[in-house]
């Protein structure tokens, strides 16, 4: 589908140049809500699919209070960013296909018609294109794209929704720990668990994320930046931080939890995975056990948002282990190889990144 007729366009955006710049402190971006200009938005009946959608100024929505979402939680996010090239003039969006499928399969478990992988790529580069102006300059930042699927129609007995919503926004940002690109310092959450077997913890359903909201106010409280999660039956293994995928460095060997059902398959994560086996280093998908954390050379967390952490330091029962995150760790190196493509800093082999 092509940009919809009724893409609304103001005596603003036809005199706004290509190079024109939205009014931001691009030197102070965290990851914080910056309103664009506009998001898009496809609707569909519950025994649809999704056809027609089109851009509209970035602006609230209006659900019914029994909207399916708003009830229930039947509801799933994405995130993904565009950047500017680094050398030369091009956009360049990474891997929106694996939001696509990731999406559609979190679509089947949480009973929601999904976009076609084309419809969602289409409505992702609709959305960055016109929100141009506010994509940061090179090596400042990128634009947050957030799609979001939702139980939109309304419902009253625990049922599917009978509308569904899929909206695209996007903000400017940069970091997303307030430590900016320092090491982050973690604590082991083993009272409150992030998911359980059977349950949605594989999915980026909208209910994963606001149950981790006190644990992670609590670590907050007491300096930590972010909580990592065990598995809730064994109490045991290494899951997830509350918002990244965890991988750790031992013997020269990298070893990230196996996804099981209750951990994100990060697009990250995979893109790491890749990279690294690609620069020669070994990569275990596996149970990584809560003991592994006492004598690991590095940890680092992965995700869109925070792209590659290093930890400097994970507590544990009282107990803080400490990571090297110096400039030589693999930490560093695995983030410049991910951030050197998704920038176009060097050749995209892996067909990646969807440029524009
Ligand atoms: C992302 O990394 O894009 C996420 O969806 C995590 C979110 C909690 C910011």
């Amino acid at each position: 589908t092509s940009r919809s007729a009724s893409f609304p366009q103001t005596a603003s955006d036809h005199e706004r140049g290509d190079d024109e710049y939205a009014n931001v402190d691009w030197d102070n971006l965290g990851f914080r809500l910056t309103a664009t200009d506009y998001m898009y938005i496809m609707k569909c009946s519950q025994d649809d699919e999704f056809s027609q959608g089109q851009l509209s100024r970035y602006g609230n929505i209006e659900l019914s209070p029994s909207a399916g979402v708003l009830n229930y939680g039947q509801g799933l996010f994405e995130g993904l960013k565009a950047y500017r090239k680094v050398n030369g003039s091009g956009l360049l969006v990474f891997r929106p296909e694996e939001n696509a499928r990731r999406m559609q399969i979190g679509a089947d478990r949480m009973c929601m018609p999904a976009p076609s992988v084309d419809q969602f790529v289409d409505a992702v580069k609709q959305t960055v294109l016109a929100n141009k102006r506010w994509i940061p300059p090179p090596g400042k930042g990128s634009l947050y794209v957030r799609p979001l699927l939702l139980g939109s129609g309304p419902v009253l007995g625990l049922a599917p929704a009978s509308e569904y919503t899929f909206l695209v926004y996007a903000a400017p940002v940069g970091n997303y720990f307030k430590e900016g690109l320092e090491p982050i310092n973690l604590i082991v959450e083993d009272e409150t668990f992030r998911a359980s077997p059977g349950g949605t913890g594989g999915v980026k359903t909208i209910t994963n994320y606001a149950p981790v909201l006190k644990a992670q106010l609590q670590a907050k409280k007491k300096g930590f930046t972010d909580i990592l999660f065990l598995d809730s039956e064994d109490k045991k293994y290494l899951e997830e931080a509350s918002s990244c995928n965890i991988f750790i460095l031992k013997n020269g060997v990298l070893s990230t939890p196996s996804t099981r059902g209750t951990i994100l398959a990060g697009i990250t994560r995979g893109s790491i995975i890749e990279i690294a086996r690609d620069l020669g280093y070994q990569v275990e998908e596996r149970l990584v056990s809560v003991e592994e954390l006492f004598d690991a050379e590095e940890v680092f967390t992965t995700g869109t948002a925070v792209v590659v952490a290093p930890v400097s330091s994970i507590t544990y029962r009282g107990q803080r282990y400490k990571y090297n995150c110096g400039g030589d760790a693999v930490s560093r190196r695995l983030y410049k190889a991910l951030v050197a493509i998704q920038i176009g800093q060097v050749e995209d082999k892996k067909g990646w990144t969807a440029e524009m």
